[in-house]
């Protein structure tokens, strides 16, 4: 409902909207109305209301609150630094140079826009102005370099599960760590590491969730393939929450993670996946595979049973469902 009254008063940017005419047009009390309005408030959405004639937008919540977002952060070590940028090529690339100039473990990296935004497997990624949450978060895990696909399903656990207690929607993940609503990716993760005699010096992990992209934000190429927590959710997202959310979960999970291994971390994974048991296939340097997803190994790697009763070990590249 919050994704349609904000259509409406796109309909006449800066012109009053009477509460008569949303009830009207949308259906809805008045009542209603002016909980929604509320809501969008909280969002960061600007209103101003006027006796008789209703609400005016005034302006969109398109820029980080910061203030916001460190006053809500109950995180020890992520987050305790934050760098916003405006429009950024990606936020990869400023956490490499800061790390380089001494940032520490925690650090972390917002932009509002990615005008070169970086998926995995060499893809674009793409982020909007003012719609997302694209983040680069500064890890130095003491862990040997072969470790880097656990801590990208320890990252994708720790957003579905964020994004599950913040949006309420039915989320999982397909492996290794896309995050699929009804089929659709609302959400990436990409970590790049640096690593000196086998052990990660530091990682770098890139964070892409597309909060409240409208489908008129999509390119019409990832329409039926993407979507965003506003258009699935139909309410609109706050980021800060979102992102305090996400790093709570993440901290956790890391210590848990550090402490008792990849086992915990395993089942958890497990238990959000939308991969396992199910036929998939894939192509590999050595050719196309076809079978059911059975279950992961300590690596992080992929076992498939083909119908021949092979199992074959998947460790990276992409699945189809
Ligand atoms: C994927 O292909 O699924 C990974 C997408 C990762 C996107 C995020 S957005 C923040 C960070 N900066 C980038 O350039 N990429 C990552």
């Amino acid at each position: 409902m919050n994704e349609r009254i904000l259509e409406l008063f796109q309909e006449t940017p800066e012109a009053y909207v009477s509460g008569e005419e949303i009830s009207r047009r949308l259906n809805v009390s008045r009542t209603a109305i002016w909980k929604h309005i509320e809501e969008l408030r909280a969002a960061g959405y600007e209103f101003e209301a006027a006796p008789r004639k209703g609400y005016r937008l005034v302006s969109k919540p398109d820029r980080w609150q910061v203030n916001k977002l460190l006053a809500g952060l109950q995180t020890k070590v992520l987050g305790q630094k934050v760098h916003v940028y405006g429009s950024v090529d990606s936020t990869q690339t400023i956490a490499h140079a800061l790390v380089a100039s001494g940032a520490q473990e925690g650090t972390i990296v917002l932009a509002e826009e990615q005008t070169a935004g970086r998926g995995r497997m060499g893809r674009a990624w793409h982020s909007p102005s003012g719609k997302g949450i694209w983040m680069s978060i500064v890890l130095t895990p003491r862990v040997p370099v072969y470790f880097m696909p656990q801590l990208t399903l320890l990252s994708a656990v720790a957003l579905c599960r964020s994004i599950q207690k913040v949006c309420q929607v039915e989320i999982g993940i397909k492996w290794p760590n896309d995050l699929l609503i009804k089929g659709k990716k609302v959400s990436g993760i990409l970590l790049e590491s640096s690593g000196e005699d086998e052990r990660l010096k530091y990682v770098i992990a890139g964070i892409g969730i597309s909060v409240n992209l409208t489908t008129e934000d999509y390119p019409e190429a990832l329409r039926s393939i993407a979507t965003s927590l506003a258009i699935e959710s139909g309410q609109v997202i706050s980021r800060e929450l979102l992102v305090q959310t996400f790093l709570l979960e993440f901290e956790d999970l890391y210590a848990l993670y550090m402490d008792k291994g990849f086992a915990p971390i395993r089942l958890l994974w497990e238990a959000l996946s939308v991969t396992l048991k199910r036929p998939i296939r894939t192509s590999t340097p050595s050719g196309f595979i076809e079978g059911i997803a059975d279950s992961l190994d300590d690596s992080g790697a992929l076992t498939v049973i083909t119908p021949s009763g092979e199992k074959i070990k998947i460790y990276s590249g992409d699945i189809e469902l």
